[in-house]
């Protein structure tokens, strides 16, 4: 049972599922794209069925956890940590993007956060400044090095027990969630808190599934983005921490070189960071 206190891997599981059911997503991918797809699909199934000699045991066992993936709601979960990173990598490649790299969108996005002046605080409670600040700044510009009035840059990321709002109960709704609207220049200065490490869910069949191969479940600290501008391609990314735990050895495989932060203390002693975005013109 979730509740306040106890949050569980079905409860961020489902929430992450019925967040991600109400959006009826829909590709016009030709039915000749999707059989050979589903040709390669099932061509490296039958490699591995035969290389490995696959009992029936073993397919019995992977029946019932993948029934207790959808019962646990964590296909979006799955998902984002072991495939998202490949897509992402080719989406990337593919439109022959120049601007900023991305990263995993993962499950606990939320569209239409408050909006935040250019330079803000991000919502958070008393109880979440445990954790250092962080000031986080910089410029949304074009491939010329142009800012970009009328960005946004959506920030959301994980409270300092490694919780999202919206997914895990007891926290406001949009507690460490925010889209900053950036000034005239496209500059924006948002104090935030530094996440720690996350740890996806062990109490389910995610974490069932990295215990089977004696995995690990930690996901490097990290802040999700989402920037956009007019006439520009959205990019979504995530931003890592030089030199921080599992940046080597993320669950995800989510973590670029060209998206790692190295803060250093401002002058009253917090630590202070400037990274910049750079958007691609809109195909
Ligand atoms: C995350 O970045 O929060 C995340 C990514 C993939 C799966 C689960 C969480
Ligand atoms: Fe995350």
């Amino acid at each position: 049972m979730t509740t306040m206190e106890n949050p569980t891997a079905s409860g961020s599981g489902n929430a992450a599922t019925d967040k991600f059911k109400g959006e009826r997503v829909s590709s016009d991918t030709s039915p000749e794209r999707v059989a050979a797809i589903v040709k390669d699909l099932f061509a490296a199934f039958n490699k591995i069925v035969h290389e490995h000699e696959v009992t029936y045991d073993e397919y019995r066992v992977l029946k019932q956890w993948m029934i207790d993936v959808g019962e646990y709601g964590e296909w979006p979960l799955w998902l984002d940590v072991f495939l998202e990173h490949e897509i992402e990598e080719v989406h990337y490649d593919r439109n022959r993007l120049a601007g900023t790299k991305g990263s995993i969108e993962g499950p606990y996005y939320v569209p239409n956060s408050p909006k935040l002046p250019s330079k803000c605080t991000m919502p958070m409670r008393e109880k979440d400044k445990v954790a250092p600040a962080l000031v986080f700044k910089g410029q949304v510009t074009d491939l010329d090095g142009n800012g970009l009035p009328g960005a946004t840059v959506e920030l959301w990321h994980a409270d300092e027990d490694g919780y999202y709002s919206q997914f895990a109960p007891g926290i406001p709704e949009w507690n460490l969630r925010g889209t900053v609207e950036v000034d005239e220049n496209g500059r924006f200065e948002i104090t935030t808190l530094e996440p720690a490490p996350y740890r996806i869910p062990t109490d389910g069949p995610t974490g069932w599934f990295v215990e089977s191969y004696g995995g690990h479940p930690w996901r490097p600290a990290h802040l999700h983005l989402m920037v956009k501008a007019p006439g520009k391609r959205a990019i979504t990314t995530q931003l890592y921490f030089k030199g921080g735990e599992w940046v080597e050895d993320d669950v995800a495989a989510a973590v670029k070189p060209e998206l790692l932060l190295d803060p250093q203390p401002n002058e009253d002693g917090v630590a202070e960071v400037t990274y910049n975005f750079v958007l691609d013109p809109e195909a």
